[in-house]
């Protein structure tokens, strides 16, 4: 086994085990959600650096986080050396754990400009912008990364020794390149190696689905942590597994704690919207979910959603979740 990233061990103990930032999904409520049933340290989806530095209100909201998720990152992303040193100041000064920066998002929008997986083409390049992060803040730099760009310059390797070079705390890295989006399977076998390599944590991700494979992943030293993403939103207490506990039995309390989360940081209408997509994902896998789904499409207000949801969740209380195996949300920022 490979050691546990340690940098929080004094408040918060070693860390083995993140949520993965996923852009829509991982708010400060449902990151919340994640810390109380285990997560160990979570990270906000991506926001804009250029956002973050002109002072938009809609970028400062993405970035909303609260004390109690500590520790907590939040995300940036962008192609200017200035706004991103900028941006990660600001981070700072807002009391955030630490910063991450988005070098793993393969959308076209975001390449085009540079930002993103962009990056990764060019390890020199990149090693001037972390040294100049390093060096404007105090609190830990994490980065995370695909493979490569494509299959013919998968450079992870070499992107993590010049990470470690230049102070970068850990290294998320999914394991695809940005050309294969979400296609195929992460390339476990290549985190192992270069985790086994690298000077500082590595942080593998991609494709766990179970709280058996987090613990597998992390018992047979593929890396010294491990992310899990849409794995969470499918089994909502993995993390609770992972730590040994199961609470699918008493999905509706986890659920009440969303609702509750998501009124108390977001609001009615923004809460609505959002509990709307989380209530469908922990639905899939139980009997007649696809007509629930429907009917949750069907309501316009958050307390019909959570009666709704009440009398579904009552009505199968006696089933387990089967996970379908289809694919699932094929798509995303990193
Ligand atoms: C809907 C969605 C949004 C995502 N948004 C982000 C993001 O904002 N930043 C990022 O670094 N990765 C993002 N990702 C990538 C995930 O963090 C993760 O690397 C990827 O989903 C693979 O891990 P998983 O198989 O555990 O989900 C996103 C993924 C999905 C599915």
């Amino acid at each position: 086994m490979l050691p546990p990233i340690d940098i929080f061990q004094a408040r918060h103990g070693a860390i083995r085990y993140f949520l993965a930032p996923m852009a829509g999904i991982t708010d400060v409520a449902f990151r919340l959600l994640m810390r109380e049933m285990g997560a160990q340290a979570v990270v906000s989806e991506l926001v804009s650096a250029e956002g973050l530095v002109r002072g938009g209100q809609k970028t400062r909201e993405l970035m909303a986080f609260s004390a109690e998720e500590s520790p907590v990152g939040i995300q940036i992303f962008g192609h200017k050396v200035e706004s991103l040193v900028e941006a990660a100041r600001i981070v700072q000064g807002e009391g955030a754990d630490f910063v991450d920066i988005n070098f793993g998002c393969p959308v076209k929008k975001v390449v085009c400009d540079g930002g993103g997986a962009a990056w990764l083409r060019d390890p020199v390049v990149l090693g001037k912008l972390l040294q100049d992060l390093r060096g404007a803040l105090r609190i830990p730099l994490s980065i995370k990364v695909r493979t490569g760009w494509d299959e013919s310059s998968r450079n992870v390797a070499e992107i993590v020794r010049v990470a470690g070079d230049c102070g970068v705390n850990w290294i998320a890295i999914h394991g695809r390149t940005r050309a294969q989006g979400y296609s195929g399977l992460a390339d476990w076998e290549l985190i192992r190696e270069v985790s086994q390599e690298a000077k500082i944590p590595v942080v593998g991700n991609g494709d766990i689905l179970t709280a058996a494979q987090a613990k597998r992943r992390i018992k047979e030293g593929y890396a010294h942590a491990v992310m899990i993403g849409r794995g969470a939103l499918k089994t909502p207490w993995i993390f609770s597994e992972i730590h040994g506990h199961s609470v699918e039995r008493d999905i509706l309390s986890v659920i009440h704690r969303h609702f509750d989360l998501a009124l108390n940081w977001k609001g009615r209408t923004r809460a609505f919207l959002s509990l709307k997509k989380f209530i469908g994902w922990y639905a899939a896998g139980y009997p007649h979910s696809s007509q629930f789904r429907s009917s949750i499409f069907q309501t316009d207000d958050v307390d019909h959603l959570r009666a709704i949801t009440v009398d579904y969740f009552q009505s199968i209380a006696e089933y387990t979740k089967i996970d379908d195996g289809q694919p699932f949300l094929m798509g995303g920022h990193g």
